[in-house]
């Protein structure tokens, strides 16, 4: 059922409370997620976005309870990805001439995804669209994430129906931001930036210093996952211009996977060495094997270095340090530093291979890092201690 939003705009997406993997098994959401389409009735009525595939059956059921199909003037697109387009279909079989409005790059996905000429009509920034007493104006923001995304102004009731931008995989019956378990949602909104818009952190200063420049009146954030921004809708915003800007906080990483826990005493003996040398910054200690990667992720990202911990095996590193590390490559993580450790037996070329690994992922590294034979004993503890120690004084 549709939740009213203004007198004029409906909520009319899907909220899925059993969601725990999005992309795939690329992104974990274990607190859920919503596909949020918005119905607009004005003199025109229009369709912003639609919802994931599984669900287009009774989204289009939900929809017939709120309008007549026919009376839909318009459909805007703001992102051709299949969460937000995958009940297009559905919808397109029961009115198939109403003009769907997004980007030329959303055509082109579009076609490539669902291969049906529909009505498309290509909309640049600056474009406006009058529906009666709002209008709305579309702003390009490609790579915000993908190259066909944009958001969509309606004026009137101040509404930026942003899409992905400002959204996190947060399932919640309430909808409005300030009717959420705000910890949990900006926990789900940091873990949503580290994960999918890192990649992307320069478009997205830019689109926010374009969009700001347009000096538009914002009442609302209407987002495509998640909540909607209703208090405060600024402070998204500033988060996200935080986040974009190479984002690190006083907190320091160790990440390591271990086989007979060698590595994992190695990765105890080094946190404490930076808590001692270092009382302010934030030590946290992670087994990559145990814990998922999108929430390790999030630390990296909001770490200003990591220690990067693998034992050597069959030459090589283990299979969770390795993912992990091809994950964190194609992040491009800016501004921040690493060093490697790694317990062995015989060879001993994880440090080595980590090192190439972090480099080759932008990190600075601060040493050589550190390898220890066989099980750490108490002089050994020692040094481990004094490796820490002195990562966290190069950092000071
Ligand atoms: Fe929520 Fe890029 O799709």
């Amino acid at each position: 059922m549709g939740k009213k939003i203004t007198d004029k705009v409906t909520w009319v997406g899907k909220v899925d409370w059993e969601l725990t993997y999005f992309h795939g098994h690329e992104y974990s959401t274990f607190k859920g997620s919503s596909y949020n389409s918005y119905l607009i009735r004005d003199e025109k009525t229009v369709l912003i976005d639609t919802v994931w595939l599984p669900y287009d059956k009774e989204f289009v059921n939900n929809l017939k309870r709120e309008t007549d199909l026919k009376q839909i003037d318009y459909i805007i697109c703001n992102h051709s990805e299949v969460d937000h387009s995958g009940a297009l279909e559905e919808l397109m079989r029961e009115i198939p001439d109403t003009p769907i409005y997004c980007t030329a790059n959303g055509a082109k996905i579009l076609k490539g995804h669902y291969h049906k000429d529909w009505n498309f009509v290509t909309v640049k920034t600056g474009d406006t669209l009058d529906i009666g007493s709002s209008k709305l104006t579309f702003i390009e923001a490609p790579m915000l994430h993908w190259p066909d995304s944009m958001m969509t102004y309606m004026s009137g009731d101040n509404i930026l129906f942003s899409n992905d931008a400002f959204g996190q995989h947060y399932a919640t019956e309430s909808l409005f931001n300030d009717r959420a378990d705000n910890c949990e949602l900006f926990d789900q909104a940091i873990k949503y930036y580290a994960n999918i818009l890192t990649p992307f952190s320069r478009f997205v200063t830019k689109k926010i210093e374009e969009v700001l420049s347009f000096n538009l009146p914002v009442n609302m954030i209407c987002t495509s996952h998640g909540v909607i921004w209703k208090d405060n809708p600024v402070q998204i915003i500033e988060k996200y211009l935080e986040w974009a800007d190479d984002y690190r906080e006083n907190r320091i990483t160790v990440i390591y996977d271990t086989m007979w826990e060698s590595t994992r005493k190695m990765a105890e003996a080094m946190a404490k060495g930076i808590s001692g040398a270092d009382p302010s910054v934030t030590v946290k200690v992670i087994n990559a094997s145990k814990e998922d990667k999108n929430d390790i992720i999030t630390d990296i990202f909001r770490s200003k270095a990591i220690l990067v911990g693998s034992p050597t095996i069959n030459n090589n590193l283990s299979h969770a340090i390795g993912g992990l590390l091809e994950m964190v490559k194609g992040l491009k993580f800016k501004n921040k530093k690493a060093a490697a450790f790694g317990s062995y037996g015989w060879s001993g070329e994880s440090v080595k291979l980590l090192n190439e690994r972090l480099r080759s992922a932008g990190f600075e590294l601060v040493n050589d890092g550190i390898r220890s034979l066989w099980v750490p004993d108490e002089d050994e503890e020692e040094r481990l201690i004094n490796f820490g120690r002195d990562f966290a004084e190069a950092l000071k």
